[in-house]
């Protein structure tokens, strides 16, 4: 027997007497067949839930990492319920202050912010820049020189600590591309360069090791690692980044964010770290409170070597798979609670043989072309690292909550294909 592990599904879900999904009260297929396939089904209950509980964990300077998920409705529900915004680029910088979020409310991330990047960011009064490099800290010196106002910045150093996770989400190592390296003594130049200039108020310093970390070891280890540097310099803020993991399929499990906030806490009381403690969770806001929603155009049975079942998305919807080899769990809608006992590999309508969304996923003995399929977590990573390849258009996007659906992004037009075209 080989049931759909109810961890994987969003907050607000529940199994109708008739065995459909429905969440926030809403009938999955219901949704389906008003917005189309593929769509992005959030429960906005559960995306408020976890923002709420990264404040309570945190404080009042916990960022929601927009690159996770971002349009203008998901920026205004983050800052709604209390927590500041990440933004890794000018363009997430648009679209929170599109949707009203404060500038004070943002953090500017990038290892690579041109001129054009850091003037828009102390235009606006962005409320912090975490600064990644002393060629940052030239550009500043030169933009702050021309009048510009002194910035609050965090520096971000890179511990030396790996995290147990895939190769390209583990930052936190001396061979990185982010931050100041720590081990080289480049951290503690930049921190005595930063305390020594006119241009920018150093508050604090900056970690984050890596993405869909389960070993929440790993956060204490680079409180410890750094600890004897920082300690010393008396500033106010620590931001330990993100990387919480969440569970995608069965047998995967993670500590909360509660728990995560508790471990880090713990660490900085122990080495005597006295500091406002801030993260910027991403992942472990948005993925668990969304599923997929997909429609199964054919279905090819290749006896003894696998069963194709082809949806109407694919890599351009969620690239995860791809890039990381990252697993997810199908089910389908109609029968939430059905026995699954075929194997199949689910696969999209890009034309590239490693366009799969789902190697080995498992779905009711009856699926049948037509079929809404659904894969769960796909809250974080799925939208955001989305493409027009093969000039397909985006998915829409719609949020849920108690029996009401609202559409917070339309799905993209063929004239939206060609709408930068000359
Ligand atoms: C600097 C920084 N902060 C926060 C995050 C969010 O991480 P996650 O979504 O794993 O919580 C990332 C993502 O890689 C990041 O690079």
């Amino acid at each position: 027997m080989s049931v759909l592990p109810s961890f994987v599904l969003p907050d607000s879900a529940s199994v109708a007497t008739d065995g459909r999904l429905l969440v926030a009260g809403l009938d999955l297929l219901d949704l389906a067949a008003e917005y189309g396939t593929p769509l992005f089904v959030y429960d906005e209950q559960h995306l408020r839930a976890r923002c709420r509980e990264a404040v309570a964990a945190f404080g009042d300077r916990v960022s929601y990492a927009t690159k996770a998920f971002l349009c203008k409705a998901m920026a205004a529900l983050a800052h709604e319920e209390g927590m500041c915004l990440d933004v890794a680029s000018c363009g997430e910088l648009y679209v929170a202050r599109a949707a009203g979020v404060p500038a004070e409310r943002l953090v500017l991330h990038g290892n690579n912010k041109r001129d054009e990047d850091l003037s828009y960011a102390l235009d606006e009064g962005v409320g912090r820049i975490v600064v990644d490099s002393f060629d940052e800290l030239d550009r500043l010196d030169a933009l702050v020189g021309a009048g510009r106002p002194a910035p609050k910045v965090l520096l971000r150093i890179t511990p030396g600590v790996e995290a147990h996770t895939h190769q390209f989400v583990r930052t936190g190592q001396d061979d990185s591309k982010f931050g100041f390296t720590y081990s080289t003594g480049a951290a503690a130049a930049a921190v005595e360069r930063a305390r020594a200039s006119k241009s920018v108020e150093l508050v604090g310093v900056h970690m984050h090791i890596g993405s869909q970390i389960f070993a929440v070891e790993s956060f204490p280890k680079i409180v410890e690692v750094i600890a004897p540097m920082v300690k010393p310099l008396g500033l106010p803020e620590l931001c330990i980044g993100g990387g919480l993991g969440v569970p995608y399929v069965e047998g995967e499990g993670a500590p909360s964010i509660t728990e995560w906030a508790a471990e880090i806490r713990q660490a900085c009381e122990r080495v005597g770290l006295d500091v406002q403690l801030s993260a910027e969770p991403g992942r472990s806001i948005t993925a668990m409170a969304t599923i997929t929603l997909y429609t199964v155009g054919t279905i090819k049975d290749l006896p003894g070597i696998r069963t194709y079942v082809a949806v109407d998305g694919g890599m351009s919807d969620n690239f995860r798979p791809v890039l990381y080899g990252s697993g997810y769990e199908t089910f389908l809608p109609r029968a939430v609670r059905a026995d699954r006992t075929r194997r199949v590999t689910v696969v999209g309508m890009h034309c590239e043989s490693g366009d799969r969304l789902v190697d080995g996923g498992l779905v009711p003995d009856d699926l049948q072309v037509g079929d809404i399929l659904a894969t769960p977590v796909t809250g974080a990573y799925g939208h955001s690292m989305g493409s027009n390849y093969n000039k397909v258009r985006r998915p829409a996007v719609v949020f849920v909550a108690d029996g009401k659906a609202r559409l917070v992004v339309r799905r993209e037009t063929f004239e939206d294909l060609i709408r930068c075209d000359l």
